[in-house]
């Protein structure tokens, strides 16, 4: 029986897990997505060339592996056929290698209004969601509302449609939010649903399946699964910096009931961070640079939202954080990201306790005001080289090297690739 592998984030999200997905994928057979939704951006550069997918897992570019997506995803058939659309665009098709699992819970274009009227009711305590209905599809998910990918086989289907989507307005016309404005990539509502539904019949000449009987029978035959994490951990619903997460499980515990897979299916387990700290939407960050250095990084890194283009939060390492995801995880190995993006800086700060009421401590509080939490910086040299064309250790400048060490001391776990540019080429093994 094969052991089913997992990549995911360590961070606030986009560390750069898509890209290091189709590193790996020629080493599989299948890869699949095991939770969230479009709120996902992950970004892959082939041949020069940027592809952003939302719903798609990152092997799709690979014709021989199978993608999945399973049963812990929602889907929205608008964003899906968008994707599709330009996959196809680009010459590939996506229902050669794409199966989706029946038990995917839908995204109704009224979980999107209902995301806005809640957001816009929370004003400045708003969580900054990416506004692609995540909370309110889980909600409903979870209460036992929902419509799954496998219900529109039934006659019940358009029925429970047409319930729910009353039951959404019922909610919405509490509020103080006037959705006839309401232009979702420059559709009305009734346009998004038009759209919405001919995904819907898109969907339906796909592959549809089990996925959990699926992975465990390839697993049996010796077939190699790779789980796609996305978001991460510190915006884990259970472990992240609650209210400011998202409405599911990214954390390794998540592919067992995004999959059906038992823990004791779970194999490598490869935790991707950045060299340093990004978070889009609201929320605590310690490490958070609001001046130059602040401003450097996002200029560098390009550090702008991959789903919503937002500019992102950025700031140092915070080794605290990546312990701790570390430990929620249990991480086998790292993978450390646009490490190139800190040539430039001839000093580098890694933070590795914070001040807390009085106390120097080196975990994250259960409640954390912004200006009650001090990071405690490391100070270490910058290698203040270009990287980005380096493909051994070897090439590595000493201070580069000094950084990987210098982490991997602090936090006892191997950092086995890194990655220095957005190319597929661009990694290096140690
Ligand atoms: P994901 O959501 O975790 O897949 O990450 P995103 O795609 O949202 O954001 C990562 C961004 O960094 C994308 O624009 C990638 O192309 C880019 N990227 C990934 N790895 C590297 C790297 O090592 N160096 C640089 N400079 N960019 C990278
Ligand atoms: P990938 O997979 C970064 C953030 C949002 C917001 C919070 C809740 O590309 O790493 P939601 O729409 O889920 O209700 O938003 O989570 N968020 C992400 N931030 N990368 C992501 O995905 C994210 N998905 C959600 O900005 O703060
Ligand atoms: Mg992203």
């Amino acid at each position: 029986m094969e052991k089913i592998d997992v990549i995911l984030g360590l961070q606030w999200g986009d560390e750069g897990k898509g890209k290091i997905v189709d590193v790996f994928t020629p080493k599989y057979d299948i890869i699949t997505r095991f939770q969230g939704g479009p709120n996902a951006g992950h970004t892959l550069e082939i041949n020069g060339k940027k592809h952003i997918l939302h719903t798609i897992p990152s092997g799709i570019f690979h014709k021989n592996t199978t993608n999945i997506i399973g049963n812990g995803v929602i889907i929205d058939p608008y964003v899906l056929l968008n994707e599709i659309n330009e996959l196809k665009e680009k010459n590939i098709d996506a229902s050669r290698n794409l199966l989706i699992s029946k038990k995917a819970h839908l995204i109704l274009p009224t979980h999107r209004l209902l995301d806005a009227a809640y957001e816009s009711a929370m004003g400045e305590r708003k969580i900054g969601s990416t506004l692609k209905g995540i909370g309110p599809t889980y909600t409903d998910k979870i209460s036992r509302k929902g419509i799954r990918v496998g219900d529109m086989n039934y006659d019940y289907f358009q029925s429970k449609y047409e319930a729910l989507k009353k039951n959404h307005f019922d909610i919405i016309n509490r509020y103080d939010f006037d959705y006839s404005n309401i232009c979702i990539d420059g559709l009305t509502i009734e346009e998004y649903e038009k759209k919405w539904f001919e995904g819907l019949e898109m969907i339906k000449s796909f592959q549809l399946i089990d996925s959990e009987t699926y992975i465990n029978k390839s697993l049996a035959e010796g077939k190699s699964v790779l789980a796609e994490g996305a978001q991460g951990t510190l915006l884990d619903i259970d472990f992240g910096s609650y209210p400011y997460v998202t409405s599911s499980n990214t954390v390794t515990a998540g592919v067992c009931s995004g999959l059906g897979v038992p823990p004791t299916s779970i194999g490598n387990i490869y935790g991707v961070f950045k060299a340093y700290c990004t978070r889009v939407g609201s929320g605590p960050f310690p490490t958070e640079l609001s001046d130059e250095p602040g401003e450097k990084l996002r200029n560098n890194g390009y550090e702008y939202g991959a789903t919503t283009g937002r500019p992102r939060r950025c700031g140092w390492l915070d080794l605290p954080a990546l312990k701790y995801s570390i430990m929620i995880n249990g991480v086998s190995n790292l993978v450390m990201t646009k490490a190139d993006v800190l040539d430039v800086f001839e000093q580098i700060s890694v933070c590795t306790h914070y001040q807390f009421n009085g106390e120097t401590i080196d975990y994250l509080p259960f409640y954390v005001k912004e200006e009650e939490i001090k990071p405690f910086y490391r100070d270490l040299s910058g290698w203040l080289s270009k990287i980005s064309d380096m493909r051994t250790p070897d090439d590595f400048p000493p201070h580069l090297l000094d950084y990987i060490k210098f982490i991997e001391e602090q936090v006892n776990v191997p950092i086995t690739i890194v990655s220095v540019g957005p190319g597929r080429d661009q990694v290096v093994y140690k």
